[in-house]
Order: C-alpha cells, then sequence, then structure tokens
C-alpha cells in the first residue's frame, strides 16, 4: 500500500464490526474499517456526534478524514448509531474506543468509560463474539475484564476478550491506520487471533509486521512506546537545558546526534516539548500502574521526563519576558499558535495554551491565533484575546511568541511581519523559524537552547 490515502484493497472475508465510541480513535476506527470491506457499525453515547457522523461531518479537525467518512459512508457498508442492543446483535468483532483521560487529583488513568462500555456492552451479547480494546489502559485491565465481561454476559466464556492497541498520531490519523508501522494482537486463544487476522487481512496481505502477544504484553507495548517516544523528546529538551547554561546550540547537537543510525532524528525535534491527549497522561498513568505493582523504580525516570517537559513551558515565559523589558505587565504579545502540535485541533495539555495562561497571569495582554484551534482554546480559557487571522494577532506586538510550529508561521516573511509589529522581538519556542533570515531583517530572536547569537546553520554546515 504506497499511497495509504488511495483507495484500498477489499477484504476477502468481510465481517460485521462495531466500534464502540467514536472520538478520535474511533471515529478514525470505523471509517478505515469500512473502506476495508467490513460492515461496519459506529457507537456513541453522544447523539450530536452520532447525527454529525452519519451526516459525512467529522466533529474535529483531521486531515483527509472527511473525503474518507464521505467514502466509507457512499459504499453503505458504514452506519452509525446510539443504540448499544443494536450494536451487541449486529456485530461479530466489537471495538472499544472509548478515552481513558487522567484522573482528577491523581496520575491515574480514569478506567470508568472503559468498564462501562464493557459491562454494557456484554450484558447485551447473546452469542459467541469477540470484544477488542483499543484504548490505552493500565497493564492487567484486559485479564480485568474478561472475568467481567464474561460473568455479565449471557454468552458467558463464548464472549472473548483481545486487546489490539492503536498507535496512530493525530494529524496522520488515516494513513496510520490503513498502513500502521506494526500490528500488535494480544489473545488469550488462536480463535481471537484468528478473529483479528480476518479483520486486518488486506493490511497484513501488504506485508505489515504482526505481533502476536499475550494480553498483559498487549498493553504495555503501548504505554511502552508512548513512554520511550516523550522520554526521547524529554533528551533533547534536557539537553537544551544544558546547552543554555553553556551557550551550545541544541539544533545544532540535535542534528549531529541524528546522524547516528542508531539515534535518528525522529521525536528529538527541541522546543516547548510534548502535549496532547496521549503522551503527557499516558507517562503518568504508567508510573502511577508501576507504583501499584511494586515496580515504580523501573520507570521512576518518567516522572523526570514530566518535569523536563514542564520547564520548558516555563523557560518560554522567561524569554519573552526577558524580550519584554523584563516586564510582562501590560505588554502585548502575539501568541501564535494554541494546538499541541500543527495540523490538529487538540488543545487537551497544549504547551502553547500553557504558556499563553502563564503570560496572562502575569499581566500580558495575550492574544491566541491558531488556525484551527481557537475554537476550542477558547472553551478552555476564554480570558485570553483570539484573533481570527495572523494579521490581528501580531499588530502592534510588543513580542511575538511562535508556540505552535504550523506551516503557516513557517512561511511568514520577516519582513512583512516587521512592518506590523511594535517591536521585531520573537521567540521561537519551536525551532521552527529561519533565524538567519529574522536576523537579517532586523529581529532580535531567542530560541530555547540556542545562544543569542548562533553560528548559522550555513557556516556550521560548511
Ligand atoms: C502520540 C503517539 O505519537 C502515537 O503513536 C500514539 O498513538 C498517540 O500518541 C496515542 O497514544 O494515541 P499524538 O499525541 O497524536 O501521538 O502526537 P505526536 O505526534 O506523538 O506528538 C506529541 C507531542 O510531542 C506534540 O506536542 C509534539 O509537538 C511533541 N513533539 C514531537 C516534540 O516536542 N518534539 C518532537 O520531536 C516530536
Amino acid at each position: 500500500m504506497s499511497d495509504p490515502l488511495t483507495p484500498t484493497p477489499q477484504t476477502t472475508s468481510p465481517m460485521r464490526i462495531t466500534v464502540i465510541g467514536t472520538g478520535y480513535l474511533g471515529a478514525t476506527h470505523a471509517v478505515c474499517m469500512a473502506l476495508l470491506g467490513h460492515s461496519v457499525l459506529g457507537v456513541d453515547v453522544d447523539p450530536t456526534k452520532i447525527e454529525a457522523l452519519a451526516n459525512g461531518q467529522v466533529p474535529f479537525f483531521e486531515p483527509g478524514l472527511p473525503q474518507k467518512l464521505r467514502e466509507a459512508l457512499d459504499s453503505g457498508r458504514l452506519r452509525f448509531t446510539t443504540d448499544l442492543d443494536l450494536a451487541a446483535e449486529f456485530g461479530d468483532v466489537h471495538f472499544i474506543c472509548v478515552g481513558t483521560p487522567q484522573s482528577a487529583g491523581s496520575d491515574a488513568a480514569n478506567m470508568r468509560y472503559v468498564d462501562e462500555a464493557f459491562t454494557e456492552l456484554a450484558q447485551r451479547i447473546t452469542r459467541r463474539a469477540l470484544l477488542v480494546g483499543k484504548s490505552t489502559v493500565p497493564i492487567g485491565t484486559a485479564e480485568r475484564l474478561t472475568e467481567r465481561v464474561q460473568r455479565v454476559s449471557p454468552a458467558g466464556t463464548e464472549l472473548e476478550l483481545a486487546w489490539n492497541p492503536e498507535f496512530l498520531r493525530e494529524g496522520f490519523a488515516v494513513a496510520d491506520t490503513l498502513a500502521p508501522d506494526r500490528l500488535v494482537f494480544g489473545v488469550d486463544s488462536d480463535w481471537a487471533r484468528q478473529q483479528l487476522a480476518a479483520v486486518y487481512q488486506p493490511i497484513l496481505a501488504t506485508g505489515t509486521p504482526l505481533v502476536v502477544a499475550d494480553l498483559a504484553t498487549s498493553e504495555l507495548v503501548k504505554v511502552a512506546a508512548n513512554s520511550f517516544l516523550a522520554t526521547k523528546i524529554s533528551f533533547i529538551n534536557a539537553m537544551a537545558e544544558v546547552c543554555e547554561a553553556t551557550g551550545a546550540d541544541v539544533g545544532l547537537l540535535a542534528t549531529a546526534l541524528s546522524h547516528d543510525t542508531r539515534i535518528g532524528g525522529r521525536f528529538l525535534q527541541p522546543g516547548l516539548g510534548f502535549g496532547g491527549g496521549c503522551l503527557p497522561k499516558d507517562i503518568r498513568a504508567f508510573a502511577h500502574r508501576a507504583d501499584e505493582l511494586g515496580v515504580g523504580q523501573a520507570v521512576a525516570f518518567l516522572r523526570e521526563v514530566d518535569s523536563i517537559n514542564i520547564r520548558r513551558r516555563r523557560r518560554t515565559v522567561d524569554l519573552v519576558r526577558e524580550m519584554a523589558d523584563d516586564d510582562l505587565a501590560g505588554k502585548r504579545i502575539a501568541a501564535l499558535g494554541a494546538a499541541f502540535k500543527p495540523n490538529s485541533d487538540d488543545v487537551r495539555d497544549a504547551p502553547a495554551l500553557d504558556v499563553a495562561r502563564m503570560l496572562y497571569l502575569e499581566g500580558a495582554t495575550v492574544t491566541v491565533y491558531d488556525p484551527e484551534a481557537n475554537g476550542n482554546a477558547h472553551l478552555v480559557y476564554p480570558d485570553l484575546n483570539y484573533a481570527d487571522g495572523l494579521i490581528e494577532a501580531v499588530t502592534g506586538a510588543d513580542v511575538v511568541v511562535l508556540l505552535t510550529e504550523w506551516q503557516e508561521f513557517r512561511d511568514l516573511d520577516p519582513a512583512d511581519l516587521g512592518r506590523l509589529v511594535k517591536h521585531r522581538r520573537v521567540v521561537d519556542g519551536r525551532h521552527a523559524l529561519d533565524v538567519d533570515n529574522y536576523r537579517a531583517n532586523g529581529w532580535e530572536v531567542r530560541s530555547l537552547g540556542r545562544p543569542n547569537h548562533p553560528v548559522s546553520n550555513a557556516v556550521a554546515q560548511g
């Protein structure tokens, strides 16, 4: 499958699939399963969401997904409902894709939605079927739920449970689902493995690596992967802290490290660090669960990974303050970006919004502009100003701070931008700007982990 966004191979063994929970992960999964040729029923408790999806509208920003949703609806293989009875009757394989957010007042994952979804569905299933968890969960959940669903279901032990972790990234959801780096099946029986193999047959046929594992390993794969990614980001950001104390340049350091193929350059991008609905809460929940299991020391470093990440946000505020003559009160700050990363409207645990909030709390007048996330950001922090366009955001700014590296911001012309602001001062929180070009146009530039007057990349590479 060279281009995962072009029409995909049809399965030779169509199945009846339900997808419970049509948020980010579930909606994408339901659409992609229908594209693979299966008959799919997407289920959610939220009637507004279901109505939107049934009408071909994706209730969040995800490039490519609206077109694929329409394609799947047009095929007649994808339907949506709020009726769990219908789902129980319809499906042979049920994917549970509900969220596991961080619990209020604790690092633990909130398991309420997962537990409810499995239990409610199991109570309605009367024949042999497979329940497949996709949510990111504490290790041991699948074993615990197996006992529970078999106890409450009229189907008893005919109802089996498997775990099939999902590794999709927001912004690349369709491609990551249809052409994943690998598939992981956590199963208790050969029948369960066969069911999953039939579901994913067109993807497996392209040579996608498959790891068949026990339930606990499959749960662990997911949290271990996210922990590794978070650790890699915090590693380079820890080096940025060292750079700041020594005058070294973390951008050049990352480039030099990335040429070592054992290290590689992906997820080694220094800056404001990680956020979103997954990495931050997953490493906290993992550390919490490891404590419960008596192996807390093994992953104690994850708390430091978290701390390094949070420190980057405060350091960005420091840089903006320094540029604003050491006092943020009354200063106009243009905050470019609110989403936790580009090509997303997701502001959950977004470093960008956190920085904007901290600047506001120090008395700055903060105007936020994000190409897609203004609406969601406004719901979380209504006190910040939101601009409909870039020009409105930056006009008259004392300091511009780039917080999410949207292409629109990378492409800015420093000369044009300079004519709009009050002072040509920019903090590049994402190492996304051409610093030499900005300086050549009279800008003062500060960025995390780089000296104020770095050797230009051209010289360094020469
Ligand atoms: C992450 C994982 O990458 C997916 O594999 C996983 O399936 C998903 O979580 C999940 O658990 O559902 P996602 O949250 O969409 O995906 O975002 P990433 O692309 O991983 O980025 C996470 C954060 O790290 C962003 O805030 C991004 O700006 C930051 N980041 C990423 C860096 O600061 N530096 C980098 O080099 C890379």
